[in-house]
């Protein structure tokens, strides 16, 4: 029995809509799954239709030591059962800060069907009170939904210091996954965000990601998974993704640094409408009479032969895209021509991020990131040179 906790304080990041379809594919992947409703909101029993006032839940296991096995509802969708939640759950914090063994009772209690499972996916509660550590606690794996917001980003390390703390206090081996959620690529901020969290948080961002669609809610007014609901949708995809994500790495142990940028990079389209200020790139100077593009040399000595790409503002984050590279001599040029106006940019060098060494200035991004700013003048052929790489 695999056990994955869906786990983020922040609210409205997308937890309960991964638990609840998570889940289900995995259901239907013919995996015996259980989804435990872990937030007194009971959003992932009505997501499923599952919510009726009066049925046990966690509450009634820890509070009134229901057996675990009578609270579940069975069937609810395809090799999907599910422990319910009603508003009682939201007094449960307290009677288990009362409890001896207070952050294990929930592990403790799925021990008993840990041989009727493949998989028990928890849906936590926006904090990170005694429940959201109990799952954790009782978890292989923490799933972090993060959707494209700065908020969200802001509140990751905690969650993450707290994973840590929990596993080190039980000596437990528990893999922390940020999963992008509400992902639009379509907007610059959309695919901004999604490059600062890879970048900042590299092998545990997972290879794929939840896009932001309105099939989503729909499926849930429907009391349906987006896997019932619309199994041939984009958005089912996108969970069905998941589902054989995690289910190959419960299954191989794979390293998370298989979420390499290549990956990231090639998940990655073009902006559909471009904004006025980024004009489109061309390997040749374009011989347009109103073309103000100026030619941008920067040129690093690479003795070490090392692979050196270029990403930024100028060519949408995009490693290398409309950016001629010459090496000669142990120096590699990169040249690229942009209007005049300020650009900022990061080094990939070997496949990881970082800013230009050779380049004192930098400008702070949305993120908070600092990057290389690259200040380009008017009827000036921009040459910069030097740096040892
Ligand atoms: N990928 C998505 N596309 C569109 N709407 C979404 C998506 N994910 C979640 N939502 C909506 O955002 C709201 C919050 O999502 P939810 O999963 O309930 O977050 P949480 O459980 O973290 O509070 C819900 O109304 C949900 O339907
Ligand atoms: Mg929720």
């Amino acid at each position: 029995m695999h056990i994955i906790a869906i786990v983020n304080q922040k609210g409205g990041c997308g937890k309960t809509t991964t638990a609840i379809n998570l889940a289900a594919s995995l259901g239907r992947k013919g995996h015996r799954t259980l989804l435990v409703d872990a937030d007194p909101q009971g959003h992932a029993s009505l997501g499923l239709g599952g919510r009726r006032q009066d049925e046990p839940g966690l509450y009634e296991i820890f509070a009134l030591d229901f057996p675990l096995v009578d609270t579940i509802i069975p069937h609810i969708a395809q090799g999907l059962d599910i422990i319910p939640a009603t508003i009682s759950l939201a007094a449960v914090d307290y009677v288990l800060a009362n409890m001896p063994q207070r952050e294990r009772q929930l592990s403790n209690y799925l021990h008993s069907v840990a041989s009727i499972y493949d998989y028990v996916i928890i849906d936590c509660p926006p904090s990170l009170g005694l429940l959201s550590i109990n799952a954790i606690r009782a978890a292989q794996r923490v799933v972090v939904p993060v959707d494209m917001s700065l908020f969200a980003i802001d509140g990751i390390e905690r969650l993450s210091e707290t994973v840590d703390l929990v596993a080190k206090k039980y000596d437990l081996d528990i893999e922390l996954n940020i999963l992008p959620t509400l992902v639009d690529r379509r907007t610059r901020l959309g695919r901004k965000f999604l490059l600062g969290i890879w970048e900042r948080y590299q092998d545990k961002v997972l290879p794929v990601m939840i896009h932001h669609t309105v099939r989503l809610k729909e499926s849930v007014c429907a009391g349906q998974s987006i896997v019932d609901f619309a199994p041939n949708s984009p958005a089912a995809g996108d969970f069905n993704d998941l589902a054989d994500e995690l289910i190959m790495r419960n299954h191989t142990a794979l390293d998370a640094t298989q979420a390499n940028i290549s990956w990231l990079l090639s998940h990655i389209e073009p902006v559909e409408s471009r904004p006025a200020n980024v004009i489109p790139l061309h390997k040749e100077r374009p011989e347009t009479a109103n073309s103000n593009l100026q030619k941008v040399v920067l040129s690093f000595q690479n003795h070490q032969q090392h692979n050196i790409q270029i990403a930024g503002e100028f060519n949408e984050w995009i490693a290398d895209k409309d950016v001629r590279t010459i090496t000669e001599n142990n120096i590699t040029h990169k040249v690229f021509y942009v209007e005049p106006g300020d650009y900022q940019y990061r080094l990939i060098v070997d496949g990881k991020w970082r800013n230009d060494p050779t380049n004192p200035r930098q400008a702070l991004s949305a993120l908070g990131i600092h990057n290389s700013l690259l200040h380009v003048t008017a009827n000036d052929t921009f040459n910069q040179s030097i740096g040892n790489h």
